[in-house]
């Protein structure tokens, strides 16, 4: 009988406790320690203190990454792979950050990295894009792919409710990352939608590179705008391979009912690929939360338990960001006027405004101005 693959977790928050559990039930996998400065009741595995205990113990096949943020978790994955450990992470930032270095590591090495739990919750996503790159030329990904803010924007749209206290609700239901501001203004799904971009597409993208527009100016009176407006807000991810590099934004978008985005509920994601010969396929799950992302860590460690070896790619191309080809209309809403709105305006609402067609960089640009004098402008892209 094949002996159980043995993992250290690293991590006992809202995911790991779950992951914690899912472990503890399956026998094909064996928790051989934890470390975490917080111990939960009820956690009955050993809990070392320091990382090198765990790098120097041969018979630990496999880390589990889940404390989130760059620092310590850096210095304890790159340890992982350097020891010849699988890594399985759920960690976005760590990997959007250290793409090139990280993939390379685990190639080197010979050992799996694996992290679907970090784009799409518990959503099979990057597994499905893997096995779609691998044999057909994928054009573009889209969608709602941070929980949090579907949940705030659903339920402002649906209950009325306040931001704060919509945010606040998100936060209690375990969705929200550490630091809520990653939710609010973008970084999060921005983190996603590179990592799956770099997968989807063979490359490697600098996050700095991807425009960023989040939710956290967006009003109930915006909201209710929408509404006479009948389109429903939803934060949006998107990216499209270009003849020389990739296009690639995060902004808030204004969809009618008819598209499948509007009616995605809660703490729900919904991503699409566009394959060049087989269309559009969209994945469709609960993108936060303890079981839905412990579920995908869960399925990683076994993946690699069955000898799933190295990243979703091995491939690394560099390739820059160019949103030049991406024209829309907008809703704007401002505190006044400017000269640039004056020229590109098309239609006063009885709350905002919306302009003709413009490019994707030329209206982040001018937003990025505006919001030196006017704080709290939003705007958000007519689909
Ligand atoms: N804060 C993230 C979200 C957690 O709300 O989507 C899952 O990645």
């Amino acid at each position: 009988m094949k002996k159980p693959m043995k993992i250290a977790l690293l991590g006992l928050g809202t995911v790991g406790f779950g992951v914690y559990e899912f472990i503890q039930a399956h026998k094909d996998l064996e928790l051989a320690c934890a470390m975490s400065l917080v111990v939960p009741e009820g956690v009955t595995c050993p809990i070392v203190a320091d990382i090198e205990t765990i790098l120097r113990d041969e018979t630990i096949d496999t880390v589990v990454e889940v404390i989130g943020g760059l620092h310590p978790a850096y210095e304890f994955v790159t340890g992982a792979l350097r020891a010849h450990k699988n890594v399985v992470t759920a960690n976005k930032l760590l990997i959007a950050a250290h793409y090139r270095e990280l993939v390379t590591l685990a190639g080197e090495n010979g050992v799996s990295l694996r992290c679907t739990a970090a784009a799409g919750g518990g959503i099979p996503w990057l597994t499905s894009l893997e096995r779609t790159a691998a044999q057909e030329p994928i054009t573009r990904i889209s969608g709602i792919m941070n929980g949090t803010t579907n949940y705030i924007l659903d339920t402002m749209h649906r209950t009325g409710s306040s931001f704060a206290d919509a945010l606040s609700q998100a936060q209690q239901l375990g969705y929200a990352e550490r630091n809520p501001a990653d939710d609010l203004n973008g970084a999060d799904i921005r983190r996603k939608l590179v990592i799956s971009s770099n997968i989807a597409y063979g490359c490697v993208l600098d996050e700095a590179e991807v425009v960023t527009e989040g939710i956290e100016h967006i009003t109930g009176a915006d909201i209710a705008a929408f509404k006479r407006l009948n389109r429903v807000c939803k934060l949006i991810a998107a990216s499209r391979r270009l003849e020389n590099g990739v296009a690639a934004y995060i902004e808030p978008a204004l969809m009618p009912p008819s598209m499948p985005e509007s009616a995605i509920p809660q703490n729900y994601n919904l991503i699409s690929l566009t394959g060049e010969h087989i269309g559009k396929q969209s994945f469709y799950g609960q993108g936060a939360g303890r079981y839905p992302t412990a579920y995908n860590i869960l399925q990683d460690c076994l993946d690699v338990s069955r000898g799933v070896s190295g990243f979703y790619t091995d491939r690394l191309n560099e390739a820059h960001v160019d949103n030049s080809s991406i024209r829309r209309q907008y809703y704007v809403r401002v505190s006044g006027m400017d000269k640039w709105l004056q020229e590109k305006v098309d239609k006063i609402l009885d709350y905002g405004m919306i302009t003709k067609e413009v490019s994707v960089p030329e209206i982040h640009g001018w937003l990025k101005q505006r919001r030196r004098t006017d704080p709290g402008c939003f705007i958000a892209s007519l689909r």
